[in-house]
């Protein structure tokens, strides 16, 4: 089932999830966390909690959905790097707890399986996630089976375009490969949060919640899944019928 929350803005937005968030901001809970621009408010808002609030992660654990192939891990765009400096360096989560998949390796679908047996046996209390221009959740493309595990994938042109800002507008310095949690891993998460704000997103919010349950809209899947909330902004849900 999935809630809708209607919002106006980003930073209502990220206010909201936060209030989502903070329920399970609580020992033995694990979180599934999430790259790119959508969840950069509500990470602050984390790290404002846990500075002015105390809340710790000691004891919490985290898996991250994806990893671009072939960046080096202090490369500033590699996710590994995006997480540290945008959440991990601010909180007090342990660095063996909080996960990221390797892009980086000889044996990447066999570390992918490694990957997927850790959250077998460590299931994510609550997924957070964005949604691409084209409807894809983490890198799991337009096509991707939706009984999907953690794998490798090439990115999708408009991906590769969208994320061309991160590296300064280049599209040759893009990576074309990533590993990412697959579709069925992420909706083995008991609660999925997924933000989406901006009129770039409109399209993929309808075909999400309003379009058949099929491959060609990866997020679609999520209307099969018992708990899930979005969080949408006044522009992302401008194409919604209700
Ligand atoms: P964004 O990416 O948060 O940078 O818009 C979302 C996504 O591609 O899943």
């Amino acid at each position: 089932m999935i809630t809708l929350i209607k919002v106006r803005d980003y930073d209502e937005a990220s206010d909201k999830a936060f209030e989502v968030m903070k329920e399970y901001l609580k020992p033995g809970k694990v979180l599934g966390l999430a790259t790119g621009s959508t969840p950069l408010g509500l990470y602050a808002r984390m790290v404002f909690d846990h500075e002015e609030n105390g809340t710790s992660y000691q004891e919490i654990r985290s898996f991250n959905l994806d990893e671009y192939v072939g960046l080096p891990i202090t490369h500033p765009e590699s996710y590994y790097a995006f997480m540290h400096r945008n959440l991990f360096d601010h909180i007090d989560i342990k660095e063996e707890n909080a996960h990221v998949p390797s892009g980086l390796g000889e044996d990447l679908e066999g570390q992918a399986r490694a990957y997927d047996e850790m959250i077998d046996e460590t299931p994510v209390d609550i997924q957070l996630l964005g949604i691409g221009s084209d409807g894809h959740i983490a890198f799991n493309e337009p096509g991707t089976p939706f009984d999907s595990g953690t794998h490798v994938t090439d990115l999708a042109e408009s991906t590769i375009k969208d994320n061309c800002r991160f590296f300064d507008n280049d599209i040759s310095k893009v990576p074309t490969q990533a590993v990412t949690q697959g579709i069925g891993t992420i909706m083995k998460a008991k609660h999925i949060l997924l933000i989406a704000t901006g009129a770039n997103k409109a399209k993929a919010v309808k075909d999400m919640l309003e379009g058949p349950v099929d491959e060609v809209c990866p997020a679609s899947i999520l209307q099969r899944h018992e708990d899930v909330t979005v969080i949408v902004d006044e522009a992302a849900a401008a194409l919604l019928d209700k």
